[in-house]
């Protein structure tokens, strides 16, 4: 039986792919203030707005391919049961050919009613644009398929678990601030190999049972490749 291989992926993973991380040193997400766009308040003040700043993300990200580290993740599925829970809203893991997604924060490419029973059915996205205009067959406004800030996090049990039986745990590209999802790096089995891929990974808040490359994701996957192929 292969071995359980849990990736746990943030925006860093998707940076050389031409993806802009969260918050610049600006302490904004492209130019915009977190609370302006990515929270239920902001949906409530300004629907076009908020509509608007995802079609942009959505553009960019459908403009952009998966870079090697995905292409990598995707590959040791030769090797490995492996199981991706990613923080990113982009579908590059699935694009790179990764079966096991599981989208902690949503994914951009979906919209989701705004009414009640939000979690029942996800819309494809034809193209770009989701318009503050576009209806649900309820009648409820669209919005996209992301949790915002604030918003519970419905896929958290699930990730837990696959979490609780890694054997391999390897985190790429994230600043481990955001939550619940950064809580997930404590519930590793003790027996569970960790390892953290990161250019910053010196900085950032880990157990120190975490093996730590100091590496961009296409550097780092590319070492643990070998290291786990070997
Ligand atoms: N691609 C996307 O889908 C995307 C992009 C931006 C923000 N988001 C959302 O914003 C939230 C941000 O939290 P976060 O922790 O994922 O991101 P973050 O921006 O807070 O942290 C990014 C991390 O990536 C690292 N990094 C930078 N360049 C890298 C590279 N080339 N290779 C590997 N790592 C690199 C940084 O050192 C940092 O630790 C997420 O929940 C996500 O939903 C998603």
């Amino acid at each position: 039986m292969k071995k359980k291989l849990v990736v746990f992926t943030g925006a860093g993973m998707s940076a050389e792919s031409g993806v802009k991380t969260f918050r610049g040193a600006d302490g904004l997400w492209e130019n915009h203030r977190i609370e302006e766009v990515a929270t239920p308040e902001a949906w409530k003040a300004n629907p076009e707005l908020v509509s608007r700043f995802y079609s942009e993300r959505r553009k960019q990200i459908i403009e952009c391919s998966p870079n090697e580290a995905h292409r990598i993740i995707a590959l040791l599925e030769n090797s490995y049961e492996v199981l991706v829970i990613t923080q990113n809203i982009d579908d590059l893991h699935e694009r790179a050919g990764s079966s096991n997604v599981l989208h902690l924060h949503g994914n951009i490419r979906l919209a989701k009613s705004s009414g009640p029973n939000q979690e029942t059915t996800y819309y494809p996205i034809d193209g770009w644009e989701l318009s503050h205009h576009d209806k649900c067959p309820e009648g409820y406004r669209l919005r996209p398929h992301v949790v915002w800030f604030g918003e519970d996090v419905p896929m958290y049990s699930q990730a837990l678990q696959l979490v609780q039986e890694a054997e391999i745990f390897v985190v790429i590209g994230t600043s481990l601030l955001v939550y619940p999802a950064a809580g997930l790096i404590h519930y590793l089995n003790p027996d569970c190999d960790a390892y953290l891929v990161d250019p910053n990974a010196h900085e950032l808040d880990v157990p120190r049972r975490f093996t730590c490359l100091v590496a961009t994701a296409v550097e780092g996957m590319k070492k643990l490749r070998e290291i786990l192929t070997s």
